[in-house]
């Protein structure tokens, strides 16, 4: 039994539904969440750019809070930094997240995949080398819409619903008229509107993401160490930040999901 934290991180709010997926399956798990304000987007940063900061940030956050696994719920983040991050704290179990490439080829009834991710993962070889791996039968297209970042992390809650409709229909158009029938979620900022995605997109189209695989992972890897929690509820989890003090969009974040909110961690690059 091991009643450490298990952390959360992203660079902004994309992480919280996968924090919530952990959530369902390991009720008893101690999470903390942190979403690295001071250095959001992340997708219109360089590859080494992003595993510079996320070094600096998980590395902070992991020598404070002293989780007993991280899981890095960002696609821009995972494929940028996941070896580096290994490679500095190799006794701690890191989960990263993949696109769910796999499960949208398996699936897709048209053999042609919407791919839709940040500025910087959309063209990151990583992609080419899953796609290549999983999906070399289908055709995929892809789609950088960083445009959504942004909408969802700050503008989410006081958008009108024809602002929210029209900024999903934007992301999913060139991906229904290639003709795909399965949207994979390949940044984790777009969970948070996935059925305004999917209503976007028309009947037949589905998206895809990889939380639930995210998390049982989790599990698997915590009972492999025999590091779960045991029985009972955990402490309510805690958003935290980097930079400024959590404005009230985030603390609205933090209420939706259930988390305590703040203190920030302060300017990481002081
Ligand atoms: N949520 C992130 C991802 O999954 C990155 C968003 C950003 O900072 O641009 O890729």
């Amino acid at each position: 039994m091991n009643r450490s934290p298990v952390l959360v991180f992203d660079s902004g709010v994309g992480g919280l539904p996968y924090l919530e997926a952990i959530r369902s399956l390991l009720p008893s798990e101690r999470l903390e969440y942190l979403a690295d304000s001071g250095h959001f987007p992340y997708g219109l940063k360089t590859r080494k750019e992003v595993e510079r900061v996320v070094r600096l940030v998980v590395g902070r956050a992991i020598a404070e809070l002293r989780p007993k696994l991280v899981v890095v719920a960002c696609n821009t983040a995972s494929q940028a930094a996941l070896a580096a991050l290994r490679a500095d704290h190799p006794d701690l179990p890191i989960v990263g997240t993949v696109p769910a490439i796999k499960p949208a080829a398996e699936t897709s009834l048209t053999r042609v995949i919407g791919v839709l991710a940040t500025a910087a993962a959309v063209k990151d070889p990583y992609l080419d080398e899953l796609v290549e791996r999983h999906a070399s039968g289908a055709r995929v297209v892809r789609k950088g819409a960083q445009e959504l970042v942004a909408f969802v992390e700050k503008r989410l809650f006081d958008a009108t619903e024809d602002e929210r409709r029209a900024v999903c229909a934007e992301a999913v158009a060139p991906l229904v008229a290639a003709g795909a029938d399965r949207i994979v979620l390949a940044c984790t900022h777009f969970l948070h509107v996935a059925a305004d995605l999917a209503e976007a997109a028309g009947k037949g189209v589905e998206t895809v993401d990889s939380r639930v695989g995210v998390a049982r992972r989790v599990e698997f890897l915590l009972r492999e160490r025999e590091a779960l929690a045991g029985a009972g509820e955990a402490a309510r989890g805690r958003l935290r930040v980097t930079g400024p003090e959590p404005d009230a969009t985030m603390a609205r974040f933090a209420e939706r999901f259930g988390l305590e909110c703040g203190p920030s961690f302060g300017d990481l690059d002081a």
